[in-house]
């Protein structure tokens, strides 16, 4: 089986992915974290506007780096935002999450084309969204627990940049696939969206 999660930065979608894998005793891939990782190999080398430079990164990139706690960072994922604009970066990194995928007994993958790119035939596909002011507040919240100050106007500016960027871009936009399921967190607690997520999974196989 695999479950394909797509959705906006913030969305809950990874939380979700984590306990669907754990659930169905699955793989998960968080495929942010690829696009994190070539980001933070082409800040290292102050690089970010170099296509081929991340394309290069992206086709050597060893998965047991993707643990880094400095891929979490505000930085690597606003980083991330520009390098997956890059349809070579994208190109380089689509072999090895169809092949994760395709790995028995299956996956749950997350990210932003899984849907609609990467596992256009996988069994369950979840469009995960909750409204920008609601993704704020819980990045914020995130944060704070990190022991951050945190500016929440601020992190709504960079979610609706992120959003902007990730839909507008013409390399696999950010959109929901033809046959997926919507599910809007906005007014629901992790629990709730997790039995929400596992109703669709199981309606759908
Ligand atoms: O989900 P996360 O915040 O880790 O993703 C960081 C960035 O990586 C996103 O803003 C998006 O631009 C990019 N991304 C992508 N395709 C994916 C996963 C992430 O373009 N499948």
């Amino acid at each position: 089986m695999i479950v394909a999660i797509d959705g906006p930065a913030a969305s809950g979608k990874g939380t979700l992915a984590r306990r669907i894998a754990a659930h169905y005793g699955l793989p998960h891939l968080d495929t942010g974290l690829l696009y994190r990782a070539v980001a933070v190999k082409l800040i290292h080398r102050t690089m970010l506007d170099d296509a081929e430079a991340g394309a290069e990164e992206a086709r050597r990139l060893d998965p047991a780096g993707l643990n880094d706690p400095e891929l979490r960072s505000e930085a690597a994922g606003a980083g991330a935002s520009v390098v997956s604009a890059y349809p070579q970066v994208r190109q380089a990194l689509v072999e090895f999450q169809r092949r994760f995928a395709a790995t028995p007994p299956g996956a749950v993958l997350d990210g932003r084309d899984i849907g609609t790119v990467i596992c256009p035939d996988a069994e369950v596909k979840l469009y995960v969204t909750a409204s920008a002011e609601e993704r704020a507040r819980r990045r914020a919240l995130e944060l704070r627990a990190r022991g951050e100050t945190v500016d929440e106007a601020e992190i709504l500016a960079d979610i609706r940049a992120r959003d902007a960027r990730d839909m507008g871009r013409t390399s696999a936009p950010l959109k929901p696939a033809e046959d997926a399921v919507h599910l809007d967190t906005t007014e629901l607690d992790a629990d709730a969206a997790f039995a929400a997520a596992i109703a669709i999974v199981e309606r759908r196989t």
